[in-house]
């Protein structure tokens, strides 16, 4: 059974269209997580028959629709490719052309070599989105939990997820969506921090690579 906080929409968060893009695992439990939630989802990929997959996969009212109507059809896009995909995908969903204008766009990417942790780009995957989608507001989030643990039943687990963006609204939006997932929200700066947030999950992983818990590898503050 889904855990209690799963399935209580937040007060402050009004029904949102979400549009996903992207068809695998990350776009697949965020959505049905936020599906829960009451949210609609709108899913979106380079394949839209496989987007009509994850959507049945989602459940409720999530449906497929092409990448280059992604945009027009959500309220907020959430893009939810691989680093290497990232450009292919964006441009399917006409972001160079100003179709994610004036959006809220959640960045959920790893742009990290896995086996070492170093991010993979000089840049960050956040900013290389705001710099190829004309106009769009980006915000990095939710790219350092594994998604499926969005799914899980953990009540005792309390989830703080850092964000940082240059749009106060958006931040506030992603701060909703995010507390439609059972989590609280730490707004770390703008995104010239993305880098520092993505660099975080390189730690993470080259830490869980060495053997060690991330979580004993940090001060404890409180
Ligand atoms: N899974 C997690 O727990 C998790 C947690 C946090 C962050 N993330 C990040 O979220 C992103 C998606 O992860 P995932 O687990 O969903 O990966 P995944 O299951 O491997 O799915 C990868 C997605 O990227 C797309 N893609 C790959 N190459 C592409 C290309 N050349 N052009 C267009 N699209 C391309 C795939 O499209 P096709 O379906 O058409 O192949 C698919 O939609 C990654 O950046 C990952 O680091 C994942």
């Amino acid at each position: 059974m889904a855990a209690r906080h799963l399935l209580r929409r937040s007060k402050e968060t009004t029904t949102m269209r979400i549009g996903i893009l992207g068809t695998g695992n990350m776009a697949t439990v965020l959505g049905q997580a936020w599906a829960r939630a009451g949210h609609e989802l709108v899913i979106a990929g380079r394949s839209t028959p496989r987007a009509g997959l994850v959507a049945k996969e989602i459940g409720g009212s999530a449906r497929a629709v092409a990448a280059d109507r992604l945009a027009a059809e959500s309220d907020v896009v959430v893009i939810a490719v691989l680093w290497e995909g990232l450009d292919d995908a964006l441009t399917l969903a006409n972001a160079p052309t100003g179709a994610f204008a004036g959006k809220t766009v959640i960045d959920c990417t790893n742009a990290v070599d896995f086996s070492t942790g170093m991010l993979k780009p000089a840049t960050s995957a956040a900013q290389h989105i705001a710099d190829v989608a004309t106009g769009a507001h980006v915000v990095k989030a939710l790219h350092l939990f594994a998604g499926q643990s969005w799914l899980a039943a953990d009540e005792g687990e309390s989830k703080t997820v850092a964000i940082c963006g240059d749009d106060n609204d958006s931040l506030d939006i992603t701060a909703g969506l995010i507390r439609d997932l059972g989590a609280s929200t730490a707004v770390i700066g703008g995104l010239d921090h993305a880098r520092q947030l993505e660099d975080v999950a390189g730690f993470v992983m080259a830490v869980v690579a060495s053997g060690n818990n991330p979580a004993s590898a940090v001060p404890s503050m409180t």
